[in-house]
């Protein structure tokens, strides 16, 4: 055989080993132009080299400054690089197969957009008021645990982008920074959220503190039952040979394998060691605390807490309308459509469907908030018209503090409100009272 057909058996061969690689399974580009040099059926020198450094360029398909990104999802490949495994299963992870978080997302894309012309869309306003405070946009910062996890900056980062963007933040109960320094690096309040935790006196001393601190509500998370199965966070868990208390005290027993294979309720000794890295725990008794969110939370738990907290109370986590009803009915202000980014079961449901009923159940009373699978400002432009008050953003604004930290929040806020800016002008609606169920199509008519 010629040398030169020897080199093209032995490019044709490489190339097809290469075509049945999962290294190819995210690029588009480069499997078509595969199976294009495949077809062809020489594999000539030049082709083969340019293919090669196409290959390479997308290794480097990564962006290196927050300017670079198109879109919030290309914060997610560099996150993904710089941030430690473990901790990247956990911003990552679902439940069971993960199937609710692609739920989340792929629910916006059953929903079409009626665009309205021959209006002056100059001027677009995209200011919202939530219980009499104005912000920036219906963009708000869902609560994530640790962020510290992926960015030393953590939660101030977060922070201080709201603060330059002009958004709500809320701080989770498992933050790994305080309240109050969470409200000194946004210059204004900050939202609590808050696990209700087995023991009152804990739970209690969190509100309080929180409000003395000036958080102007509460956000009680009620969607997470005793424990969950984060198979996604256990494999990552599996694969992460590095030491966690070289950074940290003990792995976080709440994220650890229970005997029910689910996230189990820490043990006592394991808790205090989580709590001992989460500031909003600091000066209170934590001995007596097993679980973070236990089982037997009911609405004689939203009553108590009704009357402890001074400020706004809302519940997070409610996705239908029967509990929107009871909610309202039991004197919450506000209620968080949210199925924790498809963290808690494995219902398949997207909330952007369980929007509409609990809108319904809320009857114009108090706000609804939304979030999950939030990636695109038609998304938050869907979400407003099906009855949204406002639209919480979780994983992406995460992608970019593992990024970028601050900047890389800011970057992501700033190119939501682009694409929400431009859908608004588009569909012809100039302030966000303007985008209501007229301007959008559901497959249930
Ligand atoms: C890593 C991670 C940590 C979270 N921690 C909390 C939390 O501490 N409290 C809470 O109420 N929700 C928590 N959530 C749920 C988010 O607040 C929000 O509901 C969800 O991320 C929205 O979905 P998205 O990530 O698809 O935008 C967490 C979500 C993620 C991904």
């Amino acid at each position: 055989m010629s040398h030169n057909l020897e080199l093209q058996r032995t490019r044709r061969k490489f190339l097809r080993m290469l075509a049945a690689s999962p290294v190819l399974a995210r690029s588009h580009l480069l499997s078509n132009s595969i199976a294009n040099l495949l077809a062809s059926g020489d594999v000539p020198e030049k082709g083969f080299l340019g293919w090669i450094e196409n290959l390479q360029q997308q290794g480097s398909d990564v962006i290196t400054s927050p300017d670079q990104a198109l879109d919030v999802m290309d914060f997610e490949p560099l996150a993904k690089k710089v941030v430690p495994v473990a901790h990247w299963g956990y911003l990552e992870t679902g439940v069971d197969d993960d199937a609710t978080v692609r739920a989340n997302h792929e629910g916006y894309s059953h929903i079409q957009i009626r665009s309205r012309r021959l209006i002056d869309v100059t001027n677009i306003d995209m200011s919202t008021t939530l219980f009499g405070i104005k912000w920036s946009s219906p963009i708000l910062l869902s609560p994530i645990g640790a962020q510290k996890a992926f960015h030393s900056d953590g939660e101030v980062a977060v922070a201080k982008a709201a603060r330059t963007k002009g958004n709500l933040m809320l701080l989770s109960g498992a933050a790994t920074t305080s309240i109050e320094d969470a409200i000194g690096a946004r210059g204004a309040t900050v939202w609590q959220q808050l696990y209700p935790t087995n023991d009152w006196n804990v739970t209690r001393g969190i509100v309080k503190r929180a409000e003395a601190a000036g958080s102007q509500a509460v956000a009680l998370t009620v969607d997470l039952q005793d424990g969950s199965n984060r198979e996604t966070l256990f494999r990552a868990q599996r694969v992460d040979k590095r030491e966690c208390s070289a950074c940290h005290q003990g792995t976080y027993t709440g994220f650890a394998r229970g005997r029910t294979g689910t996230i189990a309720a820490p043990a006592a000794s394991g808790f205090a060691g989580f709590a001992a890295r989460k500031p909003m725990f600091d000066g209170l008794d934590v001995s007596k605390v097993t679980n973070l969110y236990p089982a037997n939370v009911n609405l004689d738990f939203v009553k108590r807490l009704r009357d402890a907290v001074t400020g706004k109370l809302l519940l997070k986590g409610i996705v239908t309308l029967e509990d929107a009803q009871l909610a309202v009915e039991h004197g919450v202000d506000g209620l968080i459509v949210s199925n924790h980014g498809g963290r808690g079961e494995e219902t398949l449901r997207p909330t952007i469907e369980s929007l509409p009923e609990v809108v319904k159940g809320a009857s114009g009373r108090v706000p609804v908030i939304v979030d999950g699978g939030v990636r695109r400002g038609t998304d938050i432009f869907k979400a407003l018209a099906l009855g949204a008050t406002a639209v919480g953003i979780g994983r992406p604004h995460c992608w970019g503090l593992g990024a970028f930290g601050q900047a890389g929040v800011e970057a992501v806020v700033e190119i939501l409100h682009r694409e929400l800016r431009t859908i608004m002008r588009q569909a012809g609606t100039t302030s966000i009272d303007k985008i209501t169920r007229n301007y959008v199509v559901t497959h249930a008519g």
